[in-house]
């Protein structure tokens, strides 16, 4: 710490200098660092400051949102898309570039789902963890958020979400977890919710037990914009940095808790040695303390940056692409016939969400031109963005276009106000006048192609069967138009696969009963079935699983093959079809039969490859213990239950291919003592055997099964009772014997051997 630092200066430093930056303290030699939003491109203010994307920004390639990108189940291109990202903020002064967010998609009615990658752990993890690693190979830091369990915009800063342990770790954290261990983000942003009654920004536990002392974090914990209620408990629970600054109220509050003896002044000096270390990272090689962006950055920026990173954006577009259906091999399309485009959003794209993450693009593609400069093409609106406009003049002139054409492109989506970030929306269904115009316009033309523009899922109903192809398309980023129309044609293969299940009705969503909570509380009832893990477990259908997509090819598995510990899997996939594609292998893990009640399968891997028609490779997957596991309330940690699991790989989550059994051995009996249930005895295997024999001597009759009507009692309580209890007490003493070290090594090494 430098003791050249008044109290003063320091409480200053753990607070912003400004809306989007930190306090620099030049005669000291410390500069200030530049945040700012993210996460799919750079919005960098130029005119007055606000954190809702409503000011001015400079120009940024605008790249698919969290949503979009999710779907192309490809971590190298998320890779690539950060360091890209990395690139234009570093010439453009910004130190720390507030993203990736890695909040699950815990109902798709989440206001802001768009900017969050999906309803499982596991994809949400390996993505989130690209995006940090392209972005810091530039020298510009990540900003992880919102940590955590940030899944609603309904009053996001004020309500509770109360959430077991077990579900926290198994579906909440994860994603966190993965990011940080992996990646060691230089910062992550605590959100602006409570969890079970403690907000985030003053929760000790989140911030420093799990986050730093299990997870091992090294960075700074910086506030959400104004998640800071009371500055001296935040500071105290672990925040670091407060953001937007000054706060004046802030500083003063730290000087007279130091002064009073109520915050111990190294608390505050860890938390300045962060901010410290962070702007010593952030200065790194860049010019100037303020590090503002150098001649020849600029320079960069104006030339090569745009053209190239809007050839990445539509890269990252193409695989953002989900054909969720494609009767008769209706797509891809040809050109030698009469194309109609309809629908505003083709001429008028929507192609990022509302909100902080804003970005001002550098330029953007329009579907309609993108298609017309393939195939002559004719258009109509179909509908308007301004809701006092008449409707039946748009379907009428619409109908009459599609009459005349061989195939429709038909352009419907969510307007921009349906979804935001700072509300949530209360129904899945697209505009009346565009459910209208579906239903005259696939009557007209049965050559239908529904194209959708939507940050988080819609429903397809009641038009799904009537149209014979749909294409979704989330919100693509700036090159999303030339991305639509490539993929159409085929130039491009399809490729993406859902990140999240796409139910028939917002009813059939686990979350439905406990969503968005009321009085600022929010119960996560439905626990740790979220996404498929509850579709699949219910067997609910749902009109879209969780990793379904096609492609204009086929894909076939084959030989899964699994090691005998379950750690290792292979499979061979075979593109059986007549074109070039990519596929998604994805491995499910079902659990033994316990006695917790756990999803029906679960994502353990995936990967992505790209196959020439007719070729073949092979897929290797790793699988550690935590593919197995269960987060065990009463021990506090993963454990692994003993019993037959299945390995299974296939297409999507309701898809399955293939299934290898995986046999898995009970962990080391654990120690017995007078309140471990008389199951746990039975289940030893030391007392077991003379438990069941000692039962036998107790005499059950009346076809009552008399161990399994006390299994659940505590051995203490049992052996109050008379007459039955007896015979049980007599086994007491072997408790030591059963907790002796040896035996317990012996009798754990016996218990393998015999499920061999
Ligand atoms: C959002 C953050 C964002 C911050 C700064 C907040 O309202 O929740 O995601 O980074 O503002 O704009």
């Amino acid at each position: 710490m430098d003791a050249a630092l008044s109290l003063e200066q320091k409480a200053a430093l753990v607070a912003g200098g400004g809306f989007w930056s930190t306090v620099g303290v030049p005669e000291a030699g410390i500069p200030s660092v530049v945040l700012t939003d993210g996460p799919h491109g750079v919005r960098r203010q130029t005119g007055g400051d606000d954190h809702l994307g409503i000011g001015e920004s400079a120009p940024a390639t605008c790249f698919p949102p969290a949503a979009g990108i999710a779907s192309s189940w490809n971590p190298d291109l998320v890779e690539r898309v950060g360091r890209a990202l990395g690139e234009e903020a570093r010439a453009q002064g910004v130190g720390v570039l507030l993203g990736p967010g890695v909040n699950i998609k815990r109902s798709p009615l989440c206001g802001r789902n768009f900017e969050y990658f999906s309803e499982d752990p596991l994809v949400s993890g390996v993505l989130g963890a690209a995006w940090v690693r392209g972005i810091q190979s530039t020298g510009v830091g990540a900003s992880l958020k919102h940590f955590a369990v940030n899944n609603q915009e309904t009053n996001r800063m004020t309500v509770s979400a109360e959430v077991d342990e077990r579900t926290l770790r198994e579906i909440y954290l994860p994603a966190f977890e993965r990011v940080v261990v992996q990646e060691q983000p230089w910062t992550v942003m605590c959100s602006y919710n409570r969890i079970n009654g403690v907000a985030a920004a003053e929760n000790h536990w989140l911030l420093t037990e799990l986050l730093r002392d299990e997870w091992g974090f090294e960075g700074l914990v910086v506030s959400d914009w104004g998640a800071v209620d009371a500055r001296v408990p935040a500071l105290a629970a672990g925040l670091d940095l407060e953001m937007p600054g000054p706060q004046a109220d802030s500083v003063q509050a730290i000087v007279a808790a130091v002064k009073a003896g109520e915050l111990d002044e190294a608390v505050l000096d860890t938390a300045v040695e962060r901010v410290l270390a962070l702007a010593a990272r952030a200065s790194g090689d860049r010019a100037g303390p303020d590090h503002g962006a150098d001649d020849a950055d600029l320079d960069e920026l104006d030339h090569r940056i745009p053209a190239a990173h809007h050839v990445l954006a539509r890269e990252a577009a193409t695989e953002s692409i989900v054909l969720l259906r494609n009767e008769g091999a209706i797509l891809p399309l040809e050109t030698a016939q009469a194309i109609a485009v309809i629908g505003e959003f083709a001429r008028t794209p929507r192609f990022q969400g509302a909100g902080s993450s804003q970005v001002n693009p550098t330029r953007v593609d329009t579907a309609l031109d993108a298609v017309s400069s393939i195939a002559p093409v004719e258009f109509a609106p179909g509908y308007s963005f301004d809701r006092h406009v008449d409707a039946a003049p748009l379907i009428a002139e619409a109908v009459a276009v599609a009459r005349l054409s061989d195939t429709v492109l038909l352009f419907v989506g969510l307007p921009s106000g349906d979804e935001s970030e700072g509300y949530d929306r209360t129904h899945l269904s697209l505009p009346a006048a565009q459910l209208a115009l579906i239903e005259a316009v696939s009557a007209a033309n049965p050559r239908t192609v529904v194209v959708l523009t939507n940050g988080a899922v819609v429903s397809l109903e009641p038009w799904h069967d009537s149209v014979p192809a749909i294409v979704e398309g989330w919100l693509l980023g700036q090159a999303g138009g030339s991305a639509v129309a490539e993929v159409l044609f085929g130039i491009v293969e399809p490729s993406g696969r859902l990140a999240e299940s796409i139910p028939y009705r917002l009813q059939d969503t686990p979350s439905y009963l406990n969503f968005p909570g009321e009085n600022d509380v929010v119960r996560y009832g439905e626990g740790v079935f979220v996404g498929y893990r509850y579709y699949e477990s219910v067997d609910l259908p749902v009109r879209y699983p969780f990793g379904h997509g096609l492609s204009y090819t086929v894909f076939a598995l084959f030989d899964l093959e699994v090691s005998r510990d379950g750690s290792r899997a292979s499979v061979t996939v075979t593109n059986t079809g007549e074109r070039p594609g990519a596929h998604v292998v994805q491995l499910y893990v079902s659990p033994a039969p316990s006695e917790v009640a756990r999803p029906r399968r679960e994502l353990r891997a995936f990967e992505k490859v790209w196959l020439e028609p007719g070729a073949s490779t092979r897929v290797e997957f790793e699988l550690d213990a935590r593919a197995y596991a269960h987060w065990d309330t009463r021990t506090s940690g993963w454990v692994v239950p003993g019993g037959e699991y299945l390995v299974e790989v296939g297409h999507s989550a309701h898809d399955i291919a293939l299934t290898a059994p995986v046999r898995r051995h009970p962990p080391a009996p654990g120690k017995l003592t007078l309140e471990s249930r008389v199951a746990e005895f039975l289940a030893h295997p030391v007392t077991g055997p003379l438990f069941a024999r000692a039962a036998d001597g107790a005499g059950a009759d009346g076809g009552i099964n008399l161990l399994d009507m006390v299994a659940s009692m505590p051995m203490r309580r049992l052996m109050r009772f008379p007459g039955v209890g007896d015979a049980f007490k007599r086994i007491g003493p072997l408790i030591a014997v059963a907790n002796n070290p040896v035996v317990r090594g012996v009798a754990g090494w016996w218990q393998r051997r015999k499920r061999r």
